[in-house]
């Protein structure tokens, strides 16, 4: 069924040059960018988008790398786009995500400790809406 989703561009992306690389997979696959903000996340946003992550031992460095530059955040609607975009992601480790795949092709291991791997994708419908109501009030 057609569905929703959050994709997050994170800053090593944007810093890399590959949002348009990056979009032109999402639209590729045919699935429609409904609404697309760059910006510097704000300490709070992060905090309430990542509070799952909240005590991990890679939260504190994952918020401040989300928060070191401008990231791309975008809605995309189609016939299952949250797991459709998850396969086109790949793995969260870029060392281990498949060739074919945003971190396989792209995705870089810098050996720090925390994945900068490119993209973020909702990964349920819950978590979907949750996450747009944080990036795009009233969407
Ligand atoms: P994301 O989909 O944005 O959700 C949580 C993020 O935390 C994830 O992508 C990675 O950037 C990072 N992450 C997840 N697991 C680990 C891990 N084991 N070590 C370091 N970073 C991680």
């Amino acid at each position: 069924s057609t569905e929703r989703t959050l994709i997050l561009i994170k800053p090593d992306g944007v810093r890399r040059g590959l949002v348009g690389e990056i979009l032109r997979r999402v639209e590729a696959k045919g699935y429609t960018l409904t609404s697309v903000e760059l910006r510097t996340a704000a300490d709070d946003l992060l905090a309430a988008h990542y509070a799952e992550h909240e005590g991990k031992p890679f939260y504190a460095p994952l918020v401040e790398f989300m928060g070191s530059g401008p990231a791309l955040a975008a809605i995309a609607e189609g016939n299952r786009v949250i797991e459709g975009f998850r396969a086109l992601a790949g793995a969260t480790d870029p060392t281990a995500a498949l060739p074919g795949t945003i971190r396989g092709d792209l995705g870089r291991d810098w050996g720090l400790k925390v994945q900068q791997n490119l993209v973020h994708g909702s990964d349920s419908v819950e978590s979907a809406e949750r996450e747009i109501g944080l990036w795009f009030p009233g969407r």
